[in-house]
């Protein structure tokens, strides 16, 4: 039996070791004190509107199903047949009235009962109400963002998110009047060598968009005459850790410069559409309110370990391996807005996120970079200590740095170790 890690030595304050992205026994225990042992995202209730609905999903490595039953509520199932372990569930996502087995047939509920098992006179005493679908120990929702959390949960979901990151989630939701996003225009798929922590660390890395996506801020310059190399020192916007790991690149501070506020709000009332939309917002929230969002205009956050919020998507980070990881991106519409805003997401999308599109390429081309780059392992500390110095810490104890700084990375790490370190009865 392996000894126990001691994570205080792999994570400083400024530095991370480089054994964390590459050591197989540090990924099964992530599976185990961060997956199994956390609240999880699995998905959104608006993928599943309608009774029946489902939609395959994970908790870390474990396939599970994200559905509605007959009674409409909410089921997250582990996908696994309680006879010998098949997946009952092979689509990605469809409407079901059950799910069967097609090894030998087994048929369950919508909400996990075991309903039907062929031949049953081959059992002696079989039990079926002992043998539904396997179910995590707690499932809620925060504004249709689903969680699951296999243990028995240490602390319930609105109290893990903290108030600034549900503050953030109003945000995304509140620029539809109606208060919800829809998760219902497609998902694009991506798989790359390395660890999940690097995605999380660059979803949020207000660093590298400069060098990383030159090429395509170059080329948006070409077309439009818009400058997007934006992310220096003079940037109005911020990052902040939210606590609990999660971190936001922050816009918030363009409502406190009245002419930069004012010229968002002029260029959307100059669209056919921003009028009508303006005028729903406030009806829906009063000016300020509505203002408020509509300048923000969404969030890019984080949320430990495996959700962010960005723009206009939804992503879904989900652990393989060690060195192999699968993230979903979909792009959401907003409730009850005019077309042409949905239409213009959904094209903003795949500019950059679509398998055509300018950038997400090249963060995956990172992710494998810094996977093959670890293989040399002579001077294995990675450095995260950029503007520690200068953040500041604020009134609702969220901690604030310049748009380059590593303050969001620094984040996830401080919450890793402390769950890592935390989490170690199982
Ligand atoms: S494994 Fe599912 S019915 Fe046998
Ligand atoms: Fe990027």
């Amino acid at each position: 039996m392996r000894q126990p890690m001691n994570y205080s030595d792999l994570v400083r304050p400024d530095a991370v070791h480089g054994s964390v992205y590459t050591d197989p026994c540090i990924f099964q225990d992530e599976l185990q004190r961060i997956y199994a042992q956390e609240w999880i995202y699995v998905g959104h209730t608006s993928e599943i509107p309608k009774k029946g609905d489902y939609k395959r999903s994970t908790i870390g490595t474990q396939p599970v199903i994200l559905c509605r039953d007959t009674d409409g509520d909410v089921q997250v199932l582990f996908n696994r047949c309680r006879h010998r372990a098949a997946t009952v569930c092979q689509e990605p996502c469809g409407n079901a009235q059950k799910f069967r087995c097609e090894y030998h047939g087994w048929t369950y509920e919508l909400n996990g009962n075991l309903t039907g098992i062929p031949y049953e006179d081959g059992y002696e005493n079989i039990d079926k109400s002992q043998l539904s679908l396997t179910k995590p120990s707690a499932i809620d929702t925060y504004r249709g963002f689903v969680f699951a959390c296999m243990r028995k949960p240490k602390i319930n979901l609105l109290d893990s998110l903290g108030g600034p990151t549900r503050e953030q989630i109003d945000y995304f939701c509140d620029l539809s009047p109606e208060g919800e996003v829809l998760v219902q225009a497609g998902t694009v798929k991506l798989v790359y060598q390395g660890s999940w922590k690097l995605q999380m660390e660059n979803s949020i890395d207000g660093y590298h968009p400069n060098f990383t996506h030159q090429s395509f801020f170059k080329t948006i310059k070409r077309m439009t005459g818009v400058r997007m190399d934006n992310f220096n020192g003079s940037s109005i916007v911020c990052v902040r850790d939210l606590g609990q790991g999660n971190s936001v690149i922050d816009s918030a501070d363009f409502n406190a410069v009245p002419e930069r506020k004012a010229h968002k709000l002029k260029a959307l009332k100059r669209t056919l559409w921003g009028q009508k939309y303006y005028d729903d917002m406030v009806d829906a929230y009063g000016v300020e309110r509505a203002e408020d969002v509509i300048v923000v205009g969404g969030t890019h956050m984080n949320v430990f370990p495996n959700l962010v919020t960005l723009g206009q998507q939804i992503r879904t980070i989900r652990p393989i391996a060690v060195d192999r990881t699968e993230v979903d991106l979909a792009p959401t519409l907003l409730k009850g807005v005019p077309d042409e805003l949905n239409t213009m997401r959904i094209r903003q999308f795949e500019q950059f996120y679509s398998p055509q599109g300018g950038g997400i390429h090249d963060d995956v081309e990172m992710f494998n970079r810094v996977q093959e780059g670890l293989a040399c392992t002579m001077e294995p500390w990675l450095l995260f200590q950029r503007g520690l110095h200068r953040e500041v810490t604020l009134p609702d104890g969220s901690i604030k740095g310049q748009v380059t700084d590593e303050t969001p990375q620094r984040a996830m790490w401080k919450h890793w170790l402390e769950v890592m370190e935390k989490n170690v009865d199982y």
